[in-house]
């Protein structure tokens, strides 16, 4: 043996940077925040948006999400409480309900409401804007909607809970969602107090943890450790082996990765593209107004 040890040992997957969202407000006036999409980190491809909306106060989130158009990309709404109902112009309609996830694939085009269900009571959960490549922008939109009970469920040591949302655990537990375009994993991590976890990425893919509850400890790429606490999401290096480890408080938190697409990205609105022109013409078809790039647009 020649002592290069490399062979069969897992790469490390360490932090390489920590994000907090900013305060935003969207559609008719829902306070949330914009983690992923902001100017701290606009894109992490092919994640071209993270929003948290967690409140109990329902003038923050009554007026919704109403009619509006997306193309281009997909959208996933993975709700921890509460009920959003949605409706699109194929007269597809239903309601998101706590634990479960909807996976909407855009593509070349929907108008869609999203609108609370509840007039009080807390109203938690996620939106993630998942890229599409340049071939498959306008394919025909498509739903994958499953509601908590067909989320699977890994209990691991310590009493750690994953629910596997998209994608294959290391353990071999498969969630409901495929998407071989950009091959998703999107687990929600619950651990309880100074319980370790650890999951094997694919070296390449993007991957990122967002905290949503108690703190998590990981290590950047000197060892050094770094303590992410509730509201922020850590970048994490490409690598394969991934470990982490839950504070005093225990931790809650997302753990989603993905196959960066490397296309160019021409953002307006609702629409994600790869050109200025795409963009611009998807404004024309949906006959709305918008921006590109902070440009305004004028269209009929
Ligand atoms: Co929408």
């Amino acid at each position: 043996m020649n002592g290069q040890a490399q062979t069969g040992q897992l790469s490390t997957r360490t932090l390489s940077r920590v994000v907090r969202g900013v305060a935003a407000t969207d559609g008719a006036g829902v306070e949330l925040t914009r983690v992923i999409g902001q100017p701290a980190l606009s894109l992490l491809d092919p994640f071209l948006l993270l929003d948290v909306f967690r409140s109990d106060q329902p003038d923050e989130y009554l007026a919704g999400f109403p009619a509006h158009p997306h193309r281009g990309f997909e959208t996933v709404t993975y709700l921890l409480a509460g009920r959003m109902r949605h409706k699109d112009n194929a007269g597809n309609e239903g309601v998101i309900e706590a634990g479960g996830i909807q996976w909407m694939t855009a593509g070349r085009g929907i108008v869609h409401a999203e609108m609370p269900e509840q007039e009080q009571g807390l109203l938690e959960g996620f939106q993630l804007w998942v890229n599409l490549p340049a071939a498959h922008k306008m394919d025909a939109p498509a739903y994958q909607e499953h509601p908590a009970n067909a989320i699977p469920t890994e209990s691991r040591a310590q009493g750690a809970v994953v629910r596997v949302i998209a994608g294959q655990t290391s353990t071999g537990t498969l969630g409901p969602i495929a998407q071989p375009l950009t091959d998703p994993l999107y687990l929600d991590v619950e651990l309880p107090p100074g319980t370790g976890f650890q999951e094997n990425l694919p070296h390449d893919h993007n991957a990122f943890v967002y905290v949503f509850r108690g703190t998590l400890d990981a290590e950047d790429a000197n060892a050094n450790p770094v303590r992410l606490h509730a509201g922020e999401l850590g970048i994490l290096s490409h690598g394969e082996r991934l470990t982490l480890r839950s504070a005093a408080a225990g931790a809650r938190f997302l753990l989603i990765a993905g196959r960066p697409l490397n296309e160019p990205v021409a953002r307006g609105g609702p629409f994600v593209m790869n050109t200025r022109a795409e963009v611009r013409q998807a404004f024309a078809d949906y006959e709305i107004d918008g921006e590109i790039d902070g440009v305004r647009l004028d269209c009929e």
